[in-house]
């Protein structure tokens, strides 16, 4: 499985991108706005720290508009990947650019139905949004179930699904389960997932032990 993590803090990107299991980095117009910070900068700046795809969301809801914001963030550098929301004219602007050979992440997908449309529009990814649909009281991780399901069922779709909205690290071990292909993960969850109290224990307990026997390995 593949972790991009989602956020638009260049900081944290720098930081968790020394860890060398970042894949990818997702934003969308809210996490953007929590930086203050100029869009087409930041999109630069995270495509220089990671390699991998970027996702970089256009704010135009009509097809003409969006096609002229997805052609300027997909020149900002190779890595961009056009994020587009899953509506009719977000569909139709995702074929164009992904016939165009750019890489098209569609968004807020919230069922299966919308998922196989974006793979017929030629999505490189698929976001289905796990914990929005939680908050409501429907299981999002079903919904990656089904999604995997169908995408399975038809060796010509290679749309990827990239598991988003994911509020911890149960998201990306079911989904991971499922065989999700990516999750976007935020820095906090990625974090949270180091951790496990007998991991701290057991190291306290041969550290201790190794000073016992006064030697060093340097
Ligand atoms: C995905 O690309 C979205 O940016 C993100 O996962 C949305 O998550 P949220 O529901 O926590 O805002």
């Amino acid at each position: 499985m593949k972790f991009f993590i989602d956020t638009a803090d260049v900081a944290e990107i720098r930081e968790l991108a020394a860890t060398g299991l970042v894949d990818g980095i997702t934003t969308n117009p809210s996490l953007v706005a929590k930086t203050g910070r100029d869009f087409l900068e930041v999109v630069a700046e995270i495509c220089d720290i990671v390699p991998g795809p970027v996702s970089a969301e256009v704010t135009a809801t009509d097809h003409e508009t969006m096609l002229t914001e997805g052609r300027k963030l997909a020149a900002i550098a190779p890595n961009v990947a056009v994020k587009v929301p899953l509506t009719p004219d977000g569909l139709k602007t995702c074929k164009v650019l992904s016939d165009a050979g750019t890489e098209v992440n569609v968004t807020l997908c919230f069922s299966a139905a919308q998922a196989l449309l974006a793979a017929k529009a030629g999505a490189t990814y698929i976001s289905p949004f796990v914990g929005r649909l939680d908050d409501i009281g429907i299981d999002g991780l079903e919904l990656i179930s089904d999604i995997v399901e169908i995408y399975d069922a038809y060796p010509t779709i290679d749309t990827q699904v990239l598991v988003a909205s994911v509020r911890g690290p149960a998201h990306v071990i079911e989904a991971a389960k499922m065989g999700a292909h990516v999750a976007t993960i935020p820095p906090g969850v990625l974090k949270a997932m180091f951790n496990h109290p007998l991991t701290d224990k057991g190291l306290s307990a041969f550290l201790a032990d190794w000073a016992k026997t006064g030697q060093s390995i340097l």
